[in-house]
């Protein structure tokens, strides 16, 4: 039972597509829904928190908070990826991620390569795997035994080079549920691409805005008129019938031509791939946009109600080694990406400034938003289980 949203409220959304209704706006400004997100959706669903590459050697390791647990993710000895609790088991101390300045005697940045982890403070040790391998001084303490004190971790699953975490220990698998995905995806080959850019936004506006914005091309029409539209239009999107925790749709070009391209795609695209725009939103918000020559992996850390990180992770073919001029189509895709996005941001925030108004209703919704019917329902289901 939701008791932040109206009986009618709910069934408004529950509606079939054609019928339905958006979220009321309660459910982006009441901190209230937001602290229900986090115990019902971001505490029990697969999060992704990076790609494979970015551990790609035993050692490798990065710190992340993912709301209010302190992770390592890290590639141990036997080359599996893990998520470790990065909160020594003693007092509690953080083991890695520490600012380090003058009066901090530990150098522990929030990524790079390592033998083990040791806590600062009183110097206890954690092999890769996350075993205890040593605890100076807890010699006399009784009926203390290593193999008790190990650090905690969390399910991690790879889906495609994308790492992902649940924080729930009685997690459903990810990859069955992905598996209608499969034959949409296997094409692009996405286990192969290469981080070639980062970008990082900072948005003050509740982060279902941001994937909401992600996930449809119905706003080309307006939003992006100048630089989308034309090119994809909003009309021609495909929406696919989810069959697990994700949408999917692609855009076909405008004429049915194939993407321009600075090098060659996956050599398996079929013409239809290489003259669209697919775009997968795996539930809660990890948005993956699929073009012939690059995808866009958007990365969200949502730290409030009213604020989220977001990061463009731009991923690209090893075909680019093939151009002799990489550095110019990434900083090509860099721009253009950036442009549609300052799009994106506003829209974000004269949104969300609306979204303040005693007037904001449930507003309906078009064909072109089924992928957000999707979504809307997918997240009601998740709240609805205590
Ligand atoms: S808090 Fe980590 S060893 Fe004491
Ligand atoms: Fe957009």
């Amino acid at each position: 039972m939701i008791d932040l949203m109206t009986t009618e409220e709910i069934a408004a959304v529950r509606e079939r597509p054609e019928r339905s209704s958006w979220l009321p706006a309660q459910c982006y400004t009441d901190p209230a829904f937001y602290e229900l997100e986090k115990e019902r959706v971001f505490r029990r669903n697969w999060l992704s928190v990076g790609r494979v590459e970015q551990v790609a050697k035993p050692g490798d390791y990065f710190s992340i908070e993912l709301f209010g647990e302190p992770l390592i993710i890290v590639r141990d000895k036997g080359g599996s990826i893990r998520a470790l609790s990065n909160v020594c088991p003693h007092r509690w101390m953080l083991l890695v991620g520490h600012d380090t300045d003058s009066t901090f005697p530990f150098k522990t940045e929030p990524c790079g390569n390592r033998k083990s982890f040791q806590c600062p403070f009183h110097l206890w040790s954690f092999d890769l795997d996350g075993r205890m391998i040593g605890a100076p001084g807890m010699d006399q303490a009784e009926d203390f035994d290593k193999k008790d004190w190990g650090l905690p971790q969390f399910s991690v699953e790879i889906w495609n080079g994308f790492i992902f975490v649940n924080l729930d220990p009685n997690a459903e698998p990810l990859a069955p549920q992905l598996a209608t995905l499969d034959p949409f995806v296997d094409a692009y080959e996405l286990d192969k691409l290469r981080i070639l850019e980062t970008l990082d936004y900072e948005c003050d506006w509740n982060w279902k805005l941001s994937v909401e914005a992600g996930s449809e091309s119905y706003h080309h029409l307006g939003l992006h008129q100048n630089l989308l539209e034309d090119f994809l239009p909003a009309a021609m999107s495909e929406i696919e019938p989810s069959c697990g925790p994700y949408s999917l749709y692609r855009n076909p070009t405008a004429d049915g031509s194939p993407v321009p391209t600075a090098f060659e795609p996956p050599a398996g695209l079929s013409d239809r791939q290489r003259s669209c725009l697919k775009l997968i939103t795996i539930f809660p918000y990890t948005m993956i946009f699929m073009m012939p020559e690059y995808t866009g992996f958007l990365k969200l850390t949502p730290q409030s109600h009213d604020t989220h990180k977001l990061r463009y992770v731009l991923l690209v073919h090893p075909n680019i080694d093939q151009h002799p001029k990489p550095d110019e189509v990434a900083e090509i895709l860099r721009l253009s990406f950036d442009a549609v996005h300052q799009q994106d941001m506003a829209g974000g925030k004269y949104c969300w400034a609306g979204a303040q108004s005693r007037l904001a209703k449930q507003g309906r919704r078009s064909h072109l938003e089924t992928q957000l019917w999707q979504m809307h329902n997918w997240l009601l289901d998740q709240l609805e289980k205590s």
